[in-house]
């Protein structure tokens, strides 16, 4: 057995190369939903916010092989991953949004519509509030994907812990259900933060500049993901960093 390989590729260069074959080397994401994508992408100064083509295969290939039906999504935007999740599930699945921003909910709603994307919903509010309200649901959700404010990762996950319990009438993940929460790895920073890295922002050591707060909020998400013991997890050094943790009880 090897004790390491090369972790990833040489240059930035290769990275994409690598990347952009390997995108190519999987599902296909229907046309519709890549147009939107492309889009918000030419439309928008803020579409840094979607998830990338190739984590849309890797989230679609995810739900399907663990047979999702219902996805809750924390961190809507203008509905872009919704529709991939809508599309992973199919017809007969659900998808549910969190979105505090009501011109972005709008946008989703919009789109969803047109796209004629019938299984999404979304419910606009700050999530943490929002969580508490589903309390009631009629069947636990399959996956959860936490893609909002990093300062709430890890309130998001006691919550989504506490509303799990083992035997609990309307729990909120299923046993085995998949918690994926994106941009763990922060352009690297958040497993190096030294000169070593060469995104490293100028105002690091500022601890309240904003990448300093979200980085120490994400270090703090993935300990207490890996350490929980109601979790076994798996951090994907791809994209910006995808922490998948499933729920064993
Ligand atoms: C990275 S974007 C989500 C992108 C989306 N998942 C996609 O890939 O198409 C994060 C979203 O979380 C929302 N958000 C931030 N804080 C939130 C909160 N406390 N409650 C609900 N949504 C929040 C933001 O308004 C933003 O739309």
């Amino acid at each position: 057995m090897k004790v390491s390989t090369t972790p990833l590729y040489a240059n930035e260069a290769l990275g994409r190369a690598v990347t952009f074959y390997s995108s190519g080397q999987s599902l296909t994401i229907p046309k519709p939903i890549r147009n939107y994508h492309y889009k918000i992408f030419r439309e928008r100064h803020d579409s840094n916010y979607m998830i990338s083509e190739f984590q849309s295969q890797a989230l679609v290939f995810l739900a399907r092989a663990i047979g999702a039906k219902r996805v809750l999504e924390i961190g809507v935007y203008v509905g872009y991953s919704a529709m991939i999740w809508s599309h992973a599930v199919g017809p007969q699945g659900k998808v549910t949004g969190l979105e505090y921003n009501e011109e972005y909910a709008k946008l989703a709603q919009e789109a969803w519509k047109d796209g004629g994307f019938e299984n999404i919903d979304v419910h606009v509010g700050p999530a943490a509030e929002t969580l508490t309200k589903l309390a009631d649901i009629s069947e636990p959700y399959d996956i959860i994907f936490i893609d909002a404010d990093k300062t709430g990762y890890s309130g998001y996950l006691r919550q989504i812990l506490k509303m799990s319990a083992p035997g609990a009438k309307n729990r909120l993940l299923r046993p085995g259900g998949i918690i994926a929460a994106d941009n763990t790895l922060r352009q690297g920073l958040v497993a190096e933060s030294g000169p070593d890295n060469p995104w490293r922002p100028a105002d690091f050591d500022n601890p309240d500049s904003s990448q300093a707060i979200a980085v120490a909020a994400i270090r703090e998400y993935n300990d207490l993901a890996t350490e929980n013991d109601r979790l076994e997890t798996l951090l994907i050094p791809l994209w910006d960093g995808l922490h998948l943790s499933r729920l064993v009880d």
